[in-house]
């Protein structure tokens, strides 16, 4: 007998949602919860809580990312997927990642207190590092249970040269055992996750749902300028071989190139010199680049005609360039499988039932060779993430719970 349309439990998923975002706070209302850390361990205890008083059995797998099942009637079928994250960006928003693991939390209680019963067992998950703040790589988890993580990815380290491995050993978890997380191939039927749209397109035509139609594609890069230290007030301009001009050049080049296209977004987000004296020219620079397009090809297009220009405006200055690929991901396409089943999901809550993309990067990125992978997406204030001024609704957030609650009834097979 199908459930009527969803009415979870809006003031418990926002008491917990308040409540997690307590964890990693800053005065300026910031959080800070970067991965294997006491902020991300004590998430992802207070989320276990969770999931227990939801009645699902809880676990940690092998990189350590915190799963929550609910058994369905056939333990042979292949599972659903629920999930996001609890780690964030330095001094991000409340919403970014908890929203999904706690809209899934929230979705399995409210199906288990109606005493409904899927065909498919449905496992919610907290990936471990999806935000790559701390060591700027990311989506280990997800890639884990991909089966995608390789062992020589586990040697990026953070600002103070700690390695992920390292860091796992400290958290009692093996390095040379992250091959456990890996689920065997078809053992997954789809993975869906709720998450904010860290955008203004649901905003602007006063939307609080929508379903989200593929995942732009990321490469991010470190460039260091190498030029020569020199005294600021003997050295003429025209000998000079200023690393911090030159990468001055190089990032308005980045900004051009992605503005031209109108489609992708470049960012300079993390930028470091030596040595750093008011008196003394800039002999070196180190810029992260995050370059993303929801077209592979435009993208590429922009990232080869930045780096011709960066490789000659240093040639130019006398300055080398180095450049490192820190990550670098093709956009995902969600399927139709799971848009599909969101759409019925909303046509079932009255809520229209918008496609729009996604310019942010998101854990199902690494799971479309595992399962069908799609996104459902709750209204942003302002458009506003990775800020402590991120802000959703009550209201958005539980319509946004809603649709995933109806929509993994969909997936599992509702009995
Ligand atoms: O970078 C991103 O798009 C995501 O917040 N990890
Ligand atoms: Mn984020
Ligand atoms: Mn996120």
């Amino acid at each position: 007998m199908p459930d009527s349309p969803a009415r979870i439990d809006a003031e418990r998923l926002w008491s917990r949602l308040s409540e997690l975002s307590e964890i990693g706070k800053s005065e300026d209302g910031g959080v800070t919860r970067l991965s294997f850390t006491q902020e991300e361990r004590a998430a992802k205890d207070l989320v276990a809580s969770y999931m227990r008083e939801a009645g699902l059995e809880v676990r940690e797998d092998a990189i350590g990312n915190l799963i929550g099942r609910c058994e369905g009637r056939d333990q042979c079928a292949p599972i659903v997927l629920a999930g996001s994250h609890v780690d964030s960006v330095r001094n991000g928003g409340d919403f970014d990642g908890p929203l999904g693991v706690l809209g899934a939390v929230e979705a399995l209680q409210t199906m288990s207190e109606r005493g409904l019963e899927t065909e498919r067992s449905v496992e919610v998950v907290a990936f471990t590092d999806e935000e790559g703040a701390r060591f700027s790589s990311g989506m280990i988890g997800s890639r884990a249970l991909a089966g995608t993580l390789r062992p020589e990815d586990l040697e990026s380290e953070d600002r103070d040269g700690v390695s992920i491995a390292e860091v796992m050993r400290a958290s009692s978890l093996d390095p040379e055992r992250i091959g456990e997380a890996a689920r065997a191939a078809g053992s997954v039927h789809s993975y869906v996750e709720l998450h904010i749209e860290q955008g203004g397109i649901l905003e602007n035509r006063a939307l609080p749902v929508g379903i989200v139609t593929g995942i732009a594609g990321p490469v991010w890069l470190r460039l260091t300028l190498t030029g020569e230290a020199a005294h600021a007030g003997t050295t003429p301009m025209d000998l000079r071989r200023d690393a911090l001009a030159a990468a001055a050049a190089v990032m308005s080049r980045i900004e051009r190139e992605a503005t031209r296209t109108g489609t992708s977004v470049g960012t300079v987000g993390q930028l470091d010199l030596s040595p750093g004296g008011i008196n003394i020219v800039p002999g070196r620079v180190s810029f992260s680049l995050d370059l993303r397009d929801i077209d592979e090809d435009i993208r590429n297009d922009v990232e080869a005609r930045i780096m011709h220009e960066a490789m000659l405006l240093c040639e130019k200055r006398g300055v080398s360039l180095e450049t490192q690929t820190l990550q670098r991901l093709p956009p995902a396409p969600c399927s139709k499988l799971v848009r599909e089943a969101a759409r019925a999901a909303c046509e079932e809550l009255g809520f229209e039932p918008f496609e729009l993309a996604s310019g942010a990067g998101h854990d199902g990125m690494h799971l479309t060779e595992l399962c069908p992978i799609g996104m459902i997406f709750v209204r942003s204030k302002s458009g506003i993430s990775h800020n402590p001024a991120e802000y959703s609704s009550k209201e958005d957030c539980a319509a946004g719970a809603a649709v995933l609650y109806r929509t993994l009834l969909g997936l599992a097979g509702e009995i």
